[in-house]
């Protein structure tokens, strides 16, 4: 298993390039199963959950071909199964993207149920009743979410009970082929459910207020292919910005989007950061001075991404002064804490809360990765630490982040990979 060894003490300086959106690309891959014709999505990020999609396509018997840009041409006109099965779901809950469309385009699915992972339960209690309130008939058995309907899917009125980003994405793909209108409210607003919607559009679907929190969608009888280009990776920017203001760096970040991270731009000028933007790119510079505490609460798009509160707890841990970050969105999402408390990091959990009360740096060690995003935060951790720290299952970090330690070494951080 891979580690990454980091010894830190070095401030961040220089460039990097943006890599497409994770979550964006994914559903956008499920979308190409809504039409026979050929789907050309630009822009894909290089990372495991992108590989992981294509061979669930692939063991569908859909055809993928991967340029050396890793743009890809996926024509779903040879699929032969309608199924996703557990050993692909088990790795990437993201498999679920499928069901909304295998739905629509051939009126079955069986999509192994996807499990919990570490910062949760994880249902899909959502995606399955909005599916249902559309005329699917849906049974949960033997581990499978097993779906079809006859004829086509019904348009209709749909309130989800809770912000959901993949279960709105679902019901939106599903939504396209449907026969008449279905209103989505108390959709979700991110960015990657509008990339989704504007690709859609782009394959003739009828969407509109994509982006707010009532989505209508007028289904058509078929849709086309088209070419597509994947966003910019909002959280793979807000974690290298904030691994530069923790470090007291000063890096430009390119081919991304700034008007999409206000809530975390906003943050970092709080924690003294001098931020300037451009249309695709965004400066950050601390002038070498150590950040101030910042509390933070995550929550649904726009405020602060829960994508993120593992990233700047770690900036917390070496803060002037005494940061909250409440954790709104997921039950458990603390795994990070205990590992940086061995770093030598104060943070109390209370509750949904944690209290971070800053220290001048912390201490290398060993730590483990329990998933995505908090592997990036112990990254983090390694790079303001003292001597040297060791990241092991760095699996989950591969999952969504494109290179990351040749990003960190062209930054100028003492990172490298070792495969054990
Ligand atoms: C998406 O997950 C992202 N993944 C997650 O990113 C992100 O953390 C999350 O949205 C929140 O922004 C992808 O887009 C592939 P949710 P998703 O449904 O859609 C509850 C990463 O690091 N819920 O918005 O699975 C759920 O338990 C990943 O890239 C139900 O109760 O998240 C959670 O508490 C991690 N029933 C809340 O809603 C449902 O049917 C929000 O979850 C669906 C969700």
């Amino acid at each position: 298993m891979d580690r990454l060894l980091i010894n830190g003490g070095v401030s961040l300086q220089g460039e990097i390039r943006i890599a497409g959106a994770k979550n964006s690309a994914l559903p956008i891959l499920a979308a190409t199963l809504l039409t026979y014709e050929t789907v050309q999505v630009r822009n894909l990020p290089h990372l495991f959950d992108i590989t992981t999609m294509l061979e669930l396509l692939g063991c569908m018997g859909v055809r993928t071909v991967v340029d050396e840009k890793l743009n890809v041409e996926v024509n779903s006109s040879s699929i032969e199964h309608l199924s996703a099965p557990y050993d692909l779901v088990k790795t990437m809950r993201a498999s679920i993207l499928v069901l909304g469309p295998l739905l629509a385009r051939y009126g079955k699915a069986e999509v192994a149920l996807p499990g919990g992972c570490a910062i949760g339960g994880r249902p899909v209690d959502l995606h399955i009743s909005a599916l249902q309130s559309m005329g699917a008939n849906i049974v949960v058995e033997e581990g499978y979410i097993k779906a079809s309907v006859e004829g086509r899917l019904k348009g209709a009125h749909i309130f989800m009970d809770l912000v959901t980003v993949t279960g709105t994405e679902n019901v939106m793909m599903a939504a396209s082929l449907a026969e008449g209108q279905s209103i989505i409210e108390n959709a979700a607003r991110e960015p990657e459910v509008v990339d989704l919607a504007n690709c859609l559009v782009a394959m003739g679907a009828d969407i509109s207020g994509q982006g707010t929190d009532t989505i209508v969608i007028n289904g058509v009888g078929e849709l086309h292919g088209c070419s597509y280009s994947v966003m910019p990776d909002r959280i793979e920017t807000g974690t290298y910005l904030i691994a530069a203001a923790a470090t007291r760096g000063h890096i430009k970040v390119k081919d991304t989007r700034p008007d999409i991270l206000d809530s975390v731009l906003r943050k970092l000028e709080q924690v003294g950061a001098d931020i300037k933007v451009g249309e695709n790119w965004i400066e950050l510079d601390m002038h070498g001075r150590r950040p101030r505490s910042v509390s933070v609460r995550t929550a649904p798009y726009p405020a602060f991404p829960t994508d993120m509160q593992a990233q700047i707890t770690a900036l917390n841990t070496v803060a002037k002064g005494t940061g909250s970050i409440t954790e709104t969105v997921f039950e458990n999402r603390f795994m990070h804490v205990h590992e940086m408390n061995r770093m030598g990091a104060t943070i109390k959990v209370e509750g949904n809360t944690v209290i971070v009360e800053g220290v001048n740096a912390l201490n290398g060690a060993p730590v483990m990765a329990t998933d995505l995003r908090a592997s990036a935060s112990l990254v983090i951790a390694g790079l303001v630490s003292e001597n040297q720290t060791i990241v092991d299952r760095i699996y989950h970090i591969d999952r969504g982040y494109e290179c990351i330690e040749e990003k960190l070494q062209s930054l100028g951080a003492k990172i490298h990979r070792v495969t054990a």
